[in-house]
């Protein structure tokens, strides 16, 4: 892997201390940074080199599973940090920081490659881009990449004008942008949970599968972030970006090859064979519902509307219930249900796909029940995957009952979703980064479900904190037939 400058906008931020520090210290303890580094920190603080690299070790005391064990090599480690203060919207500004990448990489001998990470307000993303762009800082004998955070625009036309803005400064294979639930570990195994196995492979269509469930459930509101929240709710801020990467993620086909492009065309193939919606009939598809109070692990909390920042009035959505349909040849007549909120009963993330129930027929007048085969693949908090057959008990006179088999990752210095997707970035492998057609996809089949809940066409429907959310989401599954798992 190349030497690089790694040039951090929104150093002195909460992700940055929280993911991105940690993640770089563990790269540099497995010998993935490869040396000599150069790490610039840039924010609108006025600090020095040493408040910084202060900054960061505090950062590490707090947040690297791997701090205390390592402590011996952090001083090499931050010897690589300098900081810059920069106004990100004054051209003048980008002057100092263009000097101070190039006395580096002069001074560490890094031939001019420089991987811009974006961790500020989405407002910022432009403006940064076309300053890197004009000021010449993205000019240089190496690479240049950027990693940008979500949220990718607000709606379909913002998401656009976005990507225009940002391609006058880089190419479509220079832009990383980041989706941290590619990150997960269990999300990268669903690629090789259907190519290495072939069982899975001839079984993954529609002649097999009766449905498949996604769920992301969490115990947390809205918490400090209201004023973002309100304005986004469960379906940009969960469901337009990470619910649908991993509807792609679990849906798409086996590529010819392996490889980016491969990956991400059947990605794409998937989205552009959803089914879409019309802001008429999305009341049909789409549950929403925002969380009363309730009690969560034995504690009283509160509801939305009454969160510090939230209007009493809000029709804000903090949880979304979806059926999607994928009408390519694999998949018609196979429903994908979705469903993410805030304050939910447990901090859940899984895929469970559900194989038909033929033996039901079969078995019909025998009095015995077959419960259909289920492949669940547990994302967090634990990864594991399990897969539930019928046997006979020979302790209950030989009645077929459900057992599970199943296999837990090790949970322990498996790398963080941060940590391989900052690696991949590193060495230009833009596999598990969200390309412009997926995000632009995404937004297109959101928009009718903005547009609806922006006109109050489907009803907000409530559900107690603690809960798995309104009665409506599971009335969508009986519908067909199903349950949630
Ligand atoms: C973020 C959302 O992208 O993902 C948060 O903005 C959400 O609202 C978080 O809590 C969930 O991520 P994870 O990794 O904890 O499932």
């Amino acid at each position: 892997m190349d030497s690089v400058s790694f040039i951090l906008f929104g150093a002195t931020g909460d992700l940055a201390k929280r993911k991105i520090f940690p993640a770089l210290y563990n790269l540099f303890l497995d010998e993935k940074l490869t040396a000599p580094f150069s790490i610039i920190g840039l924010s609108r603080r006025e600090w020095t080199d040493e408040a910084f690299q202060l900054h960061v070790k505090e950062s590490l005391s707090h947040f690297s599973r791997r701090f205390r064990k390592e402590e011996n090599r952090l001083a090499e480690f931050l010897q690589a940090f300098r900081y810059c203060a920069l106004d990100v919207t004054s051209s003048a500004d980008y002057e100092p920081v263009l000097n101070l990448i190039e006395s580096r990489e002069e001074e560490l001998g890094i031939q001019g490659n420089r991987l811009f990470y974006l961790s500020v307000a989405p407002e910022f993303f432009d403006i940064i881009a076309s300053n890197i762009k004009e000021r010449g800082i993205g000019t240089s004998k190496g690479w240049k990449r950027l990693v940008i955070e979500k949220p990718f625009g607000h709606d379909l036309a913002s998401a656009q004008q976005l990507n225009e803005k940002l391609s006058t400064a880089f190419r479509e294979d220079e832009i990383y942008r980041i989706d941290h639930y590619l990150g997960k570990q269990m999300v990268q195994n669903l690629e090789s949970l259907k190519l290495a196995n072939p069982i899975f492979q001839s079984l993954w269509n529609n002649q097999n599968i009766s449905s498949v469930q996604i769920t992301a459930s969490e115990t947390v509101g809205v918490e400090e972030r209201a004023n973002y929240y309100d304005r986004a709710g469960a379906i940009r801020d969960m469901f337009q970006n990470h619910m649908l990467q991993l509807l792609m993620m679990t849906a798409m086909q086996f590529p010819e090859q392996i490889g980016p492009e491969y990956i991400r065309h059947e990605k794409r193939k998937i989205m552009k064979s959803l089914r879409s919606l019309t802001k008429e009939n999305v009341a049909f598809q789409v549950i929403r519902g925002q969380y009363d109070s309730g009690e969560i692990n034995g504690k009283q909390v509160a509801a939305y509307k009454e969160e510090p920042g939230v209007e009493s009035s809000s029709t804000n959505d903090t949880f979304i219930a979806a059926r999607l349909w994928i009408d390519d040849p694999s998949w018609r007549g196979v429903p994908f249900y979705i469903r993410t909120g805030k304050r939910m009963e447990k901090k859940s993330t899984k895929i469970v796909i559900e194989f038909k129930n033929t033996l039901h027929d079969l078995q019909e007048g025998h009095n015995e029940k077959a419960t259909p085969n289920l492949l669940i693949i547990e994302i967090s908090p634990n990864e594991s995957v399990s897969l539930q057959l019928n046997l006979k008990n020979p302790l209950n006179y030989g009645q077929a009952e459900p057992v599970t088999l199943h296999f837990s990752a090790p949970g322990k210095d498996v790398p963080e979703a941060y940590e391989s997707l900052i690696y991949d970035a590193l060495r230009g492998d833009p596999t598990f980064f969200a390309h412009w057609k997926e995000v632009e996809l995404s937004w297109n089949w959101v928009q009718p479900v903005l547009e609806a809940f922006a006109e109050n066409i489907l009803p907000l429907h409530s559900y107690p904190a603690g809960s798995m959310g309104p009665k409506a989401a599971h009335q969508l599954l009986e519908e067909d037939g199903f349950k949630w798992w």
